[in-house]
């Protein structure tokens, strides 16, 4: 041990000694740098009298006369709702093997030309049945090619029920919509076993009348039962790296409960902001990264990834709205041909025999433009709903609790 500890001091003393060589060595170059700037800046050779370090102080001034502190974060955040003009609503409507025929249906009961769609059957479904869905929006309707406003996902991800391929699905398809979907206000990720209560021009009313940074989502902190079940498992799911669909797995080891920022949880319906979807997606702040990667190891990380980082960006923290309008403008679950799904037919959206929920925007000549709406007894069921909870008592004080 002693000659361990009698090389290591050897050893500093010669480090120091070479340390003090080299800075005497620097300081002189230093010196002699600041020397021939001077003579250089103080010669007659320079047309105005401004020094060097004018010139550099002035430079800064003017970077700093445009806005005061520009970091990245700050300037990336600021992004633009479309106030002013009727919402637009963009949807994700995904499925798997054999939802094929409820997906089409539920398309059309939520279509309205003034939106953007995503339709997606993931991997499991055959190729048939996805080839289907993929020639039917192509070339099956219509209305989809004269307003252009739906896409079917082609190379269609493998989604584990429970796992971060969920999550991920959901992202891949609000990337879809930021890029080709033009101005919209809000994304609503929807399965094809969920069916509208009320129709779009009941909900494209009703939104018309609140700000568009607000994000529906329910969520509570108080995690309870799920801290134990849920957020100190590790699971793997196998979707992220195979072919097969299986379900996903336990490893051994559990892990403790974050620190650096606070879990949330809550439903599995929402309607969050552009705004906020950009967040996640363009990702200027690393939050959303981080909480995504967490959450590939966590059981049902559908049910809190988005409740996370909401809850824990201090820029949407206050924008949130806890209810998943759920039982409102949407149910779920439904089989093939459900006769409930007449009755809502029938007697809620008013569905025309071509499955279609003729609003404002179908008597004319269809325009992805059109603004015409028919509001029903939906927008007054939504409204009052809407209008509850934005005046309720603390509503100003209770986001992320
Ligand atoms: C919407 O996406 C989230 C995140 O992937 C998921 O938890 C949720 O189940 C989806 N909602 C519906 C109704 O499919
Ligand atoms: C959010 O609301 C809280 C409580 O009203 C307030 O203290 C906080 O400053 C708000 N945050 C932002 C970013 O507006
Ligand atoms: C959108 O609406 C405006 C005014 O209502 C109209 O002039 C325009 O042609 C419409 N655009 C499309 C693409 O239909």
């Amino acid at each position: 041990m002693e000659t361990v500890a009698g090389n290591f001091t050897k050893l500093q003393q010669q480090l120091q000694k070479k340390q003090k060589w080299f800075l005497l060595l620097i300081s002189s170059l230093l010196i002699s740098t600041i020397l021939i700037l001077l003579t250089v800046t103080f010669s007659s050779g320079w047309n105005n009298s401004a020094s060097t370090t004018q010139l550099l102080f002035r430079r800064r001034q003017q970077q700093q006369g445009q806005s005061s502190p520009r970091f990245a974060e700050s300037k990336l955040a600021k992004t633009e709702t479309f106030a002013g003009k009727l919402p637009r609503l963009a949807y994700l409507i995904s499925g798997s093997a054999g939802d094929g025929v409820n997906l089409k249906r539920a398309l059309k009961a939520l279509y309205h030309p003034r939106n953007q769609y995503v339709v997606h059957l993931d991997l499991e479904a055959p190729v048939e049945e996805r080839l289907e869905l993929i020639r039917w929006v192509n070339e099956g309707e219509k209305v989809f090619q004269e307003v252009g406003n739906v896409r079917a996902v082609v190379r269609s991800n493998l989604v584990t029920y429970r796992g971060p391929t969920m999550v991920s699905n959901t992202l891949h398809a609000a990337a879809i919509l930021l890029r080709d979907g033009g101005e919209w206000d809000w994304f609503i990720n929807l399965s094809a076993s969920d069916y509208p209560l009320v129709t779009q021009d009941d909900l494209l009313h009703t939104l018309s009348s609140i700000p568009r940074d607000l994000n529906f989502i329910e969520h509570t902190s108080d995690i309870g039962w799920k801290e134990d079940q849920r957020a100190r498992p590790v699971i793997i799911d196998p979707g992220l790296y195979s072919l097969q669909k299986s379900d996903v797995f336990w490893a051994t080891e559990k892990r403790s409960v974050p620190t650096a920022y606070r879990l949330f949880t809550g439903s599995a319906w929402m309607m969050l902001s552009r705004p906020f979807i950009e967040y996640s997606l363009w990702g200027w702040d690393n939050l959303p990264r981080i909480v995504l990667m967490y959450y590939a190891n966590f059981l049902s990380s559908p049910e809190g990834y988005f409740h996370t980082v909401i809850c824990n960006a201090e820029e949407f923290k206050n924008t949130t709205v806890n209810h998943d309008l759920h039982f409102i403008s949407w149910a779920r679950k439904f089989g093939k041909n459900d006769p409930v799904l007449d009755r809502i037919d029938s007697e809620l959206l008013g569905v025309s025999a071509d499955g279609f929920v003729h609003g404002g925007w179908f008597s004319k000549n269809i325009k992805a433009n059109s603004t015409e709406l028919k509001p029903g007894n939906g927008a007054r069921r939504v409204k009052n709903l809407i209008s509850g909870l934005l005046s309720a008592e603390g509503f100003r004080t209770s986001h992320c609790i």
